[in-house]
C-alpha cells in the first residue's frame, strides 16, 4: 500500500514538474543580447539585462492569431532612470499591428510610468500612460493582454487599465487579420525616457536586471497560414470575452486615479478633432 502510494506521489510530481519546468523553454527563445538575457531555474524565470554596450530580448516562439497573454514582471529595481522595459504583441511589416506595453524606469523613489500604445495597420498614436498602485520593483505583478475580435484590454494583476474596442465599422482599423508575436527586451532610452530625457542613466548601477516567470499564453496559434483555433468547440471563453459591469468599474477607478496621460483627451495634439475612436 505504502509504495503504491510512493509511485503514485512520484508520477504526479513528474507531471507537475514537467509542465511548470518546461514553460519558458517551450514557449521563448532569447533573441539578442549576446548572454544578458538568461533563462533560469529549470525553465521557470528568465532574466534580461541591460549595461552600457547592450540590452537584451526575447520572443514566443509562436505567432497568435487572438489570444490572451499573461506574464509576471518584476521589473529593475532601484536607480532605473533611462531604462525601458518593454512587453508587446506585434506582426511584422510596414502595417503591422501591435499592443504595447513599455516600462519607463525611473530615479530611486519615483514612480514607473506604464506607456501602453496600440498600432492598427501601421498607425499608432494611441498613447496612455499610467501610474502603477504598487511599487513594481519588489515584487512579480501579472501584465496580460487579451486579445480578441471584440476588443484589447490590457489588464495589471487582472485589473483592466485599458480597453481599445473594434470600431472597424465607424472606419477604424482593427489589429485581426495579422498574426503577432509576444517580444519583450530590456534597452536602454535615457534621451527621453525619464524625465523627458533630463534624467540620464547611472551606469555605475549597471547591469540593470528585469525578472521574468509564469508566461502563459492562452491563443489560438497561427501556423502556415492556419489557426489552432480553427474549428474548436467549444470556442475558449476568452474568444469572446467583455468588460462585465465590475470590470468596468474597476478600469475607470485606474483611470481616474492613475492615468496621467490620454490621447484621447489630447485637445492640443488634435486640433482638427480627436480621432474616431475617442468619441465613443
Ligand atoms: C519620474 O518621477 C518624476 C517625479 O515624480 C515624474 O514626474 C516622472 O513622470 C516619473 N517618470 C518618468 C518616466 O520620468
Amino acid at each position: 500500500m505504502a509504495s503504491k502510494f510512493g509511485i503514485f506521489l512520484l508520477a504526479f510530481y513528474m507531471i507537475t514538474a514537467a509542465s511548470a519546468a518546461g514553460s519558458i523553454y517551450q514557449n521563448i527563445d532569447l533573441t539578442w543580447g549576446d548572454g544578458r538575457g538568461k533563462i533560469l531555474n529549470n525553465g521557470q524565470l528568465l532574466t534580461l539585462s541591460l549595461d552600457k554596450s547592450s540590452g537584451s530580448g526575447f520572443q514566443s516562439k509562436n505567432q497568435y492569431l487572438f489570444g490572451k497573454v499573461d506574464m509576471d514582471l518584476k521589473l529593475v529595481p532601484g536607480n532605473s532612470a533611462g531604462t525601458v522595459t518593454t512587453y508587446y504583441l506585434s506582426s511584422q511589416g510596414a502595417t503591422h499591428d501591435e499592443i504595447d506595453l513599455e516600462f519607463l524606469g525611473n530615479v530611486t523613489g519615483q514612480p514607473y510610468t506604464l506607456h501602453t500604445n496600440i498600432f492598427s495597420q501601421g498607425k499608432g498614436g494611441r498613447e496612455q500612460q499610467f501610474r502603477l498602485w504598487f511599487d513594481p520593483t519588489t515584487d512579480f505583478h501579472t501584465y496580460s493582454i487579451l486579445w480578441n475580435p471584440q476588443s484589447i484590454i490590457i489588464s495589471v494583476d487582472g485589473t483592466p487599465v485599458r480597453e481599445f474596442k473594434n470600431m472597424q465599422t465607424a472606419g477604424v482599423p482593427y489589429p485581426n487579420n495579422q498574426p503577432m508575436r509576444a517580444y519583450s527586451s530590456l534597452w536602454d532610452a535615457e534621451d527621453w525616457a525619464t524625465q523627458g530625457g533630463r534624467v540620464k542613466t547611472d551606469w555605475s548601477k549597471a547591469p540593470f536586471t528585469a525578472t521574468y516567470r509564469n508566461y502563459n499564453a492562452n491563443a489560438c496559434v497561427w501556423t502556415n497560414g492556419q489557426s489552432s483555433c480553427h474549428g474548436s468547440t467549444p470556442v475558449a471563453s476568452w474568444m469572446n470575452q467583455q468588460l462585465d459591469a465590475t470590470s468596468q468599474k474597476r478600469m475607470q477607478w485606474v483611470q481616474k486615479n492613475y492615468m496621467i496621460y490620454n490621447y484621447c483627451t489630447d485637445f492640443q495634439r488634435f486640433p482638427q478633432g480627436l480621432p474616431v475612436e475617442c468619441k465613443a
